[in-house]
């Protein structure tokens, strides 16, 4: 006869496994614990059972992983390899499951080795003997390339999104600061004039192409390796293409052994972490700078610094430090997984299984990252009178030797020539624009009345309004370009 049901009651407690261990092996049902027992004698050791799971990481991937199973239940179910009864009744089972897991009422047994193994046993505990057909034909080879490649496409969309709210707080910020005038620096040395608005919209490019790259990296993952079987393929005729298309993936993988192995998608995906990072930490660097009372171009909102505990008039900005510091750890989780795949034979490895916490850590670190940079951006108070305090003659030496260009002394020249003015300058100790007529005639004689148009930052940023430049009609018209890619990039797949 056989043992006695378990209740659903008595599964709550892990310790209840034991009564359903009897109740399946009174159906035929080895052993619920491994989903590779059958060859082994004997238990694993105890340090070699935590050191190979992956449940403790990979347990988000729950519901790719069931997404994943459903479709192999139809895709078996098209085959004709399980009749419509089974598949029901396996399609009931992992909906059941799911319903656990969005109750939060699943429970992970200490022997579920990874997140594949968990939803398989508790829906072998829901459905019986049937639930042991779901894997025909599969491997946790091309099951779990194929949950990660799901859940990454997902997660990319939210990225995708937070970036572009990034992108709409720096767009505000650039919009409602369109006339301030700033030095611009280049080996952080005072260089020329600059609109804020300008230098706000170059991180907004960035971070354009930081969304295109995503945009291409998503298209290599969602490629769907499953019905690659263990590495040589499934042997039951599974219809790939429409399997791929029923898990909304744009093609199906063209190699087995290629499938199985592939993490050239997480390694873009790190790479592109890396560098938005990267992005991330120059904004960061730049602001930084400018809250410091040497420079106070721009205050950061309380709600995004800091006190230290013992100086009291402290206000640190450690909502940028930590954006900065972050690259850090971005750039490590790409270093982790090259490392990880350098050298692995064909196919799977176990290796490959320490593609995700790098994953998911970039994952969770931009996700916690990028609406801090959003947020920053958009209480940041701009302190346009400091700006201009800071707006000094010699950022104009350029324009001066621009001056004498325009009327025909060779660049080279005039360069030369407004060195030897600033040379002057320094050793009377007077700025650029109060030197006397005499002073720059005994340098050139081309030097006229009209150099003092030459001492206005105003007209020195609005002479640079050629395409890309920083006048208010080149910066209103980077503007108009980035509110209408607002509109449309990534419409199609946001539909
Ligand atoms: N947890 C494993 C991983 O993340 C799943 C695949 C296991 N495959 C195997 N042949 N042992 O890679």
């Amino acid at each position: 006869m056989a043992p006695p049901l378990p209740t659903h009651l008595d599964l709550s407690a892990v310790a209840s496994c034991d009564s359903w261990n009897s109740w399946l092996l009174f159906f035929g049902v080895e052993s619920m614990g491994k989903l590779w027992g059958g060859r082994f004698v004997g238990s694993i050791d105890p340090d070699m059972e935590a050191f190979n799971a992956s449940i403790p990481f990979d347990e988000r991937l729950w519901d790719a992983d069931l997404r994943g199973s459903e479709a192999w239940v139809r895709a078996l179910t098209r085959a004709r390899v399980l009749s419509s009864l089974e598949a029901e009744r396996l399609l009931d089972g992992l909906a059941r499951v799911r319903e656990e897991w969005g109750k939060g009422s699943f429970h992970i047994l200490p022997e579920d080795e990874d997140i594949h193994t968990a939803n398989e046993r508790r829906l072998t505990e829901i459905v019986g003997p049937v639930a042991g057909k779901l894997h025909t034909g599969r491997s946790r080879n091309d099951q779990v390339a194929t949950d990660t490649r799901i859940y990454l496409r997902d997660e990319i969309d939210v990225l995708d999104v937070m970036l572009a709210d990034m992108q709409g707080a720096a767009l505000e910020l650039a919009k409602a600061h369109l006339n301030v005038v700033m030095p611009g620096y280049t080996h952080l040395q005072r260089a020329q004039p600059i609109r804020f608005s300008h230098w706000m919209m170059s991180y907004f490019w960035m971070w354009q192409r930081d969304r295109e790259r995503l945009a291409e990296v998503r298209h290599r993952v969602n490629v769907c390796p499953l019905g690659s079987g263990a590495l040589a393929g499934t042997p039951f005729p599974i219809d790939r293409a429409a399997l791929a298309e029923d898990l909304g993936f744009d093609s199906a993988s063209p190699n087995s052994m290629d499938a199985v192995s592939d993490r050239d998608y997480i390694v873009e995906f790190l790479a592109w972490g890396a560098l938005l990072g990267v992005h991330l930490s120059r904004l960061a660097e730049d602001l930084i700078l400018w809250s410091s009372s040497e420079f106070r171009f721009v205050s950061l909102a309380d709600a995004y610094s800091t006190g230290s505990s013992l100086m009291p008039q402290k206000k640190n900005p450690d909502s940028l430090e930590l954006l900065r510091g972050k690259a850090g750890r971005l750039t490590g989780n790409l270093m982790t997984l090259l490392v990880v795949l350098k050298g692995l034979p064909s196919t799977y490895d176990k290796d490959l299984q320490e593609d995700k916490e790098p994953l998911f850590d970039a994952v969770d670190t931009l996700k916690l990252a990028l609406p801090v940079a959003a947020g920053v951006l958009s209480t940041l108070t701009i302190h346009p009178d400091r700006m201009r305090d800071a707006l000094s003659d010699d950022l104009l030496a350029t324009d001066l030797a621009d001056y004498l260009v325009r009327k025909g002394v060779p660049f080279r020249e005039s360069h030369r020539l407004v060195g030897l003015v600033v040379r002057r300058s320094e050793e009377l100790g007077v700025p650029l624009s109060k030197l006397h007529m005499r002073d720059l005639t005994s340098i050139s004689s081309v030097f006229d009345d009209d150099v003092d148009g030459v001492w206005d930052f105003e007209a020195s940023v609005e002479r640079r309004n050629v395409l890309g430049g920083t006048s208010a009609e080149t910066v209103k018209r980077q503007i108009e370009a980035a509110e209408k890619l607002m509109l449309t990039f990534g419409r199609e797949r946001r539909k």
